[in-house]
């Protein structure tokens, strides 16, 4: 389909009014321009994106959706406002300014008290799936680049925005947004976001777009357990998993960030996103820039299971850091829950001993390993092992490691720093803080200011040291807690709120240079958990820790909302132990497996107390996993039946890209009065194709067949045997030759 309409495109922009057309051929995206009608136009994927210049000289949003004909028309658009409500005009990146009442782009205050700013069409360029619009000021030298680059395979289309100051005063920057996203007018919205907070993200929540403004934010410095920096506006009534029209976006900003939904006076829905303008205020020198954060959007014709798909595809060819092939997530193991601090280099070969014989591929030693760490109120800073329980220093375990088949993983916490440190006894002034007030702990911590040079300096060379001269492949980059205090008492007062912006770039930066310093290193961001999961972060890191939560039940939920924004393969999933350690849940080893097993497998249980019977299960299911993680990992996910709602029966599937190979995970929370569980229809199989079908787990309903064609498993369906509390069972299919 996608390719039908690259090819025809490239044949049909010859007959169109569209000049300067470019055909990205390897990506499949086109970008051009209409000058007679003043009109830029992107298509990716099955998706079309046209914005215009109006008569005022703004730019305006003419069209998102399903991608149109080459020669459809799209005319210039026309400003739009009544007399008692100036500037509804919905357009594509507006300054605050000449009346406006909407959401604005930009808003700047000048030396002279001058706050109004109002942005008119400049210049463009049109290249390949690329256009870049510039905008000036309607008085002052203020220009304003506006970037867009379509992808070819999924329509998804990147923006940003960056200001630059060319007048020969410093000016304020007190917003600044990537620019808005417009939807074709309509009442008749529901915007789907992702909540949260420690130990329960990614509750997927539903709510109706009104004659309102919703704000979804971090105010945290960090992105934050609160909200995901993430929306999907879909058509009232009209949608599922499978049918119905959804707008979808993500930030890419590990910082204070903001989304607002907007329906205006007009009823028109904008979404606007970017820097959080709350306590935000950035001085721009003459001849100074300043880039917003990228905002990435989407369409979808075909239900949530196809914006997942769109955007699953998309983080792994585009975003993340091994892209566009990202290579599987190994199966690893991760002490922290099995030690706590309690570590020692006998007690971690004993555990990677173990994990070894059960498959595991990587072995990550957790907190605890360093300085004075025996418990969460020392230590952080002083990154080198500790003496005591590392005489010889790390070589030894990774070199035990290394020796049973694993690689190494370690956990840091490099942003962070203990009152009861080193770091902080000779730098108690690198700490985010205001002078003269109390500084707040969390969790027995401060956060360091890696907006200060020092700081970063300091930073990237104690990780840079620990990979120099340590076999590592792999870091857990953790960060516990959110800012307070934001404070910057180095710089002068009219500049110390840059902090938003600097610390993050700095912290980007040292990802970039330690990935371009040592080419092997994976990394993960976790931050309590979820707190760090966002497309900015995503750049620089291969996988991401989900939650802190890993009972396998409340798993269920917070991996179903995950799915709706992020991909399968970055999805980190232990299995632990039982009773958990979070809500005292008891389940059996096998529910536990294909809970996590709909992620990126790890184990996190404490493997001195486990049977016999127990190595023998995860053996079995880690060798399963490691034979099914290609379709986990990269195939398409359906999510059958939804977790959400008190629901007793959840199910999910994974179809390899070939669709040759498919697997459903099932899970009944409670048998009641006996009923057989749910019947499954799988999709994406075949209807032609012949699926053999095998239980892992469990069983299937007594009379399966032992094979089908794909078309009789999805319309007539299967069911599995789950009884009693906490069942679960998954069904392997394969296609015969
Ligand atoms: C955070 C992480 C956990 C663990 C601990 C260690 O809570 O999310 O997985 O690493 O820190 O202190």
């Amino acid at each position: 389909m996608r390719l039908m309409w690259a090819r025809k495109l490239g044949l049909m922009m010859a007959v169109a009014g569209f000049c300067a057309a470019a055909v990205s051929s390897a990506q499949n995206a086109t970008s051009a321009y209409d000058a007679a009608k003043h009109v830029f136009r992107l298509d990716g994927g099955d998706v079309t994106y046209a914005f215009g210049v109006n008569r005022e000289g703004q730019l305006q949003t003419v069209y998102w959706g399903a991608r149109l004909r080459a020669d459809d028309p799209l005319n210039q658009p026309a400003p739009m406002g009544r007399p008692f409500e100036l500037t509804d005009t919905p357009q594509e990146f507006a300054g605050w300014g000449g009346g406006l009442t909407t959401e604005p782009s930009l808003k700047i205050t000048f030396p002279d008290g001058n706050r109004d700013l109002v942005l008119h069409y400049l210049s463009h360029q049109v290249r390949g799936n690329e256009i870049e619009v510039t905008l000036k000021d309607i008085e002052r030298e203020i220009y304003v680049t506006l970037h867009y680059k379509m992808d070819g395979q999924t329509g998804i289309l990147k923006r940003s925005a960056e200001v630059t100051n060319k007048t020969h005063s410093p000016l304020v920057v007190e917003e600044m947004q990537a620019g808005s996203w417009n939807l074709p007018r309509s009442s008749k919205y529901s915007l789907h976001y992702l909540s949260g907070r420690w130990g329960g993200e990614d509750q997927l929540q539903t709510r109706s777009v009104s004659a309102a403004e919703t704000v979804l934010e971090s105010r945290r410095g960090f992105t934050g357990h609160e909200f995901a920096p993430w929306f999907a506006i879909s058509e009232n009534g009209a949608v599922t998993e499978t049918a119905g029209k959804i707008w979808f976006g993500a930030l890419a900003w590990s910082g204070s960030w903001r989304i607002t939904v907007q329906q205006d006076e007009l009823q028109q829905v904008r979404v606007t996103g970017g820097f959080n303008p709350f306590d935000f205020a950035y001085p721009l020198e003459p001849g100074q820039s300043l880039r917003s954060p990228e905002f990435y959007g989407g369409f979808a014709a075909h239900g949530y299971e196809e914006m997942s798909h769109l955007e699953s595809e998309f983080q792994r060819a585009q975003v993340l850091p091994q892209a566009p092939h990202p290579r599987l997530r190994p199966v690893l193991y991760n002490s922290w829950e099995a030690t706590e601090f309690r570590v020692s280099e006998e007690g971690q070969e004993q555990l990677a001993e173990k994990a070894a014989s059960i498959g595991v591929e990587r072995f990550v030693m957790d907190d605890g390993w360093f300085s004075t760490r025996k418990d969460d109120h020392a230590g952080l800073g002083d990154w080198y092992p500790d003496p005591d329980k590392f005489p010889h220093g790390l070589k030894p375990l990774i070199a035990r490691v290394h020796a049973l088949g694993m690689d190494f993983g370690l956990w840091v916490e490099p942003e962070m720093v203990n009152e009861n440190s080193d770091l902080y006894r000779k730098h108690p002034d690198w700490i985010i803080h205001f002078d003269g007030r109390p500084r707040t702990q969390a969790r027995s911590q401060f956060v360091l200011n890696l907006a200060i040079p020092e700081v970063r300096a300091y930073v990237f060379g104690v990780l840079d040291k620990l990979l120099s001269e340590n076999q590592i492949a792999f870091l857990k980059w953790d960060a516990n807690r959110n800012w307070s205090e934001p404070g910057w008492p180095q710089m002068a007062a009219d500049r110390q709120k840059m902090i938003y912006v600097r610390y993050i770039e700095n912290y980007y930066s040292i990802l970039r240079e330690l990935r371009a310093k040592h080419p092997h290193i994976e990394i993960e961001s976790c931050s309590g958990g979820g707190g760090r999961v966002d497309l900015g972060v995503m750049r620089y890191t291969d996988e991401v820790w989900t939650s802190d939560n890993t009972d396998p039940f409340d798993r269920l939920s917070i991996q179903n909302g995950f799915s709706y924004a992020y991909t399968p393969q970055v999805m980190m999933a232990w299995v632990t132990d039982s009773p958990n350690w979070y809500n005292h849940r008891m389940t059996s080893l096998t529910y536990r497996f294909l809970s996590a097993m709909q992620g990126s497998l790890g184990i996190g249980a404490d493997l001195n107390k486990w049977t016999p019977q127990d190595f023998a299960t995860a053996k079995q299911m880690i060798a399963e996993y490691k034979a099914m993680r290609d379709v986990v990992q990269h195939g398409t996910l359906h999510r059958l039946a939804s977790p959400q709602d008190g629901s007793n029966f959840a199910a999910t599937e994974s179809v390899s890209p070939d669709e040759r190979k498919a697997v459903v995970f099932a899970f009944l929370h409670s048998e009641q009065m006996q009923y057989p569980a749910p019947v499954v229809h799988p999709r994406g199989m075949r209807e032609d194709a012949v699926y053999t079908v095998r239980a892992l787990g469990g069983n299937l309903e007594a009379g399966t067949p032992p094979k089908a064609s794909g078309a009789y498993w999805m319309n007539h369906g299967f069911s599995f045997r789950l009884e009693g509390d906490y069942a679960a069972a998954a069904a392997i299919f394969e296609a015969q030759p």
